[in-house]
C-alpha cells in the first residue's frame, strides 16, 4: 500500500533524529513493498522564525491531508522569552487539538539491554510477575484534547483569583477508553482507570463510562486507582500494570512518573491517535518523548532510537501494519544486543565493556542494516 506522511522535523535535534525514521521507514518500504511518500513542513520555532507563527495554518492542513505525522520536536532557548500563544510549544496543542488527536499512547518498558538506567531495584520490578522476572511493560493511554488543559479558564476582574476547569463528556471519555481497551486486548488484557473519583464529579463520570464500555471487553481484566495511589503503585510494583488510562493531566504526570522506571528518555516513543478516516488509517502524531535538546543539536550524537520506534507505532497504530512494525522494534532489539549505544544510554547495562559509543547516524545506518537483515 501507499502511505502519505506528514515530517514535521522541528527544532534542535529533530531534524537529526526524523532523518534517521525516515531511512528505517525506506528500508521497511523496500523490504515490504509498502511505499512511504513524505511532505516536509514546518511548526514550532523554525516556523516562528519563517512565519512568526508556531503553527502556521498551511502545515495544519496539510498534514489534514495526509494519513500520519512523524514529529522531531520543537522550542529552544531562542524563542523562550515569546508570550505564551507564540511559544514553539503552542504548536504541540494546535497539532493535537486540530487533528482532533484525543488519545495519546505512551509507552514503558524494561529493556533488558538498559537495565541497570533503571533506578529501581530487582526485587521490587519482580513484584507481581508471575515468572519472577524483574520487569515491566506499562502503556499509558492519556486523554489529550479534553479536561484542564482545553476547559474553560480564567480570572477573577481584579486578578487574584484565577480558575481552570475539568470538564469531561461521556463521549470523551467512552473513545479513549475504547483506545485503551483496544490496545489491551493486544497486550496483556489488563486495564487500570485511573482517576480521583473520591473527590472530583468528573472522575465519577469515567467510572459510570468505564462500566459501561467493559461490558464490551470480557477478556479485558478492569482495574480502578485513585490517581495518589497511582503514583505510589508506579514505583511500589510497576510489573502489577499493563495499559492505563486516565486524563489529560493525571497523564501527563503519570507518564513523566513512568519514564524515569525506564530511565532512557531518549529511547522512548509516543503516539497520538485521532479518530479513524479513510481507507483503514487511523490519524496519528507520533514523536519521541524527548525535548529539542539545543546543546547538543547539530552534533551528530541524539539517539533517534526513540524516533525510530515512534515511526514503529506510526507503522502499526495508523496503518495497520503490525508485522512492519515489529520489524523495526526486532531491529532496534538486534542493534542494542550488538552493543552500539548513544551516548545518552552507555554504560547502563552490566556489559559495559562490549559497547560501543555511536553518533545519531551509524546508530540509525544499523537499525537499517537490522530491518535488511531482519524478518
Ligand atoms: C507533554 C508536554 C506537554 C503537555 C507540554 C509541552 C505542553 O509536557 O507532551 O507531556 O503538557 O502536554
Ligand atoms: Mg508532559
Amino acid at each position: 500500500m501507499t502511505f502519505s506522511i506528514a515530517l514535521v522535523p522541528g527544532d534542535g535535534i529533530g531534524p537529526e533524529v526524523v532523518e534517521q525514521a525516515v531511512e528505517v521507514l525506506d528500508a521497511v518500504g523496500d523490504k515490504t513493498g509498502h511505499v512511504f511518500n513524505y511532505v516536509e513542513l514546518e511548526a514550532g520555532g523554525c516556523a516562528i522564525d519563517s512565519t512568526s507563527e508556531p503553527l502556521p495554518a498551511e502545515t495544519l492542513e496539510t498534514v489534514k491531508q495526509c494519513d500520519a505525522l512523524l514529529l522531531g520536536a520543537v522550542g529552544g532557548p531562542k524563542w523562550e522569552s515569546l508570550p505564551g500563544h507564540l511559544r514553539p510549544e503552542r504548536a504541540l496543542l494546535g497539532l493535537r487539538a486540530g487533528l482532533g488527536m484525543f488519545a495519546n499512547l505512551r509507552p514503558a518498558r524494561l529493556l533488558p539491554q538498559l537495565r541497570t538506567a533503571c533506578p529501581v531495584k530487582d526485587e521490587v520490578l519482580v513484584k507481581s510477575n508471575a515468572d519472577g522476572k524483574p520487569k515491566f511493560d506499562i502503556l499509558i493511554v492519556r486523554e489529550l484534547t479534553g479536561g484542564l488543559y482545553f476547559g474553560e479558564r480564567g480570572r477573577s476582574a481584579d486578578g487574584k483569583t484565577a480558575f481552570d476547569t475539568e470538564k469531561y463528556s461521556w463521549m470523551e471519555i467512552e473513545r479513549v477508553l475504547r483506545v485503551g481497551y483496544d490496545a489491551a486486548m493486544g497486550r496483556g488484557k489488563k486495564i487500570c482507570i485511573v482517576d480521583k473519583s473520591n473527590v472530583l464529579e468528573s472522575s465519577r463520570l469515567w467510572r459510570e463510562v468505564a462500566a459501561v464500555v467493559s461490558k464490551d471487553y470480557p477478556a479485558v481484566e478492569t482495574n480502578f486507582l485513585y490517581v495518589d495511589n497511582a503514583a505510589m503503585q508506579l514505583i511500589r510494583a510497576p510489573g502489577q500494570f499493563d495499559v492505563i488510562v486516565t486524563s489529560n493531566l493525571f497523564g501527563d504526570i503519570l507518564s513523566d512518573e513512568a519514564s524515569v522506571l525506564t530511565g532512557s528518555i531518549g529511547m522512548l516513543p509516543s503516539a497520538s491517535l485521532g479518530a479513524t478516516v479513510d481507507k483503514g488509517c487511523r490519524m496519528g502524531m507520533y514523536e519521541p518523548i524527548h525535548g529539542s535538546a539545543p546543546d547538543i543539536a547539530g552534533k551528530d550524537s541524539a539517539n533517534p532510537l526513540g524516533t525510530i520506534l515512534s515511526a514503529a507505532m506510526m507503522l502499526w497504530y495508523s496503518f495497520g501494519l503490525k508485522k512492519e512494525a515489529r520489524l523495526i522494534e526486532n531491529a532496534v532489539d538486534a542493534v542494542l544486543d550488538s552493543g552500539l549505544r548513544t551516548v545518552d544510554i552507555a554504560g547502563r547495562s552490566e556489559r559495559t565493556a562490549s559497547e560501543e559509543i555511536v553518533g545519531t547516524r551509524t546508530m540509525g545506518a544499523a537499525v537499517v542494516k537490522a530491518v535488511e537483515n531482519g524478518e
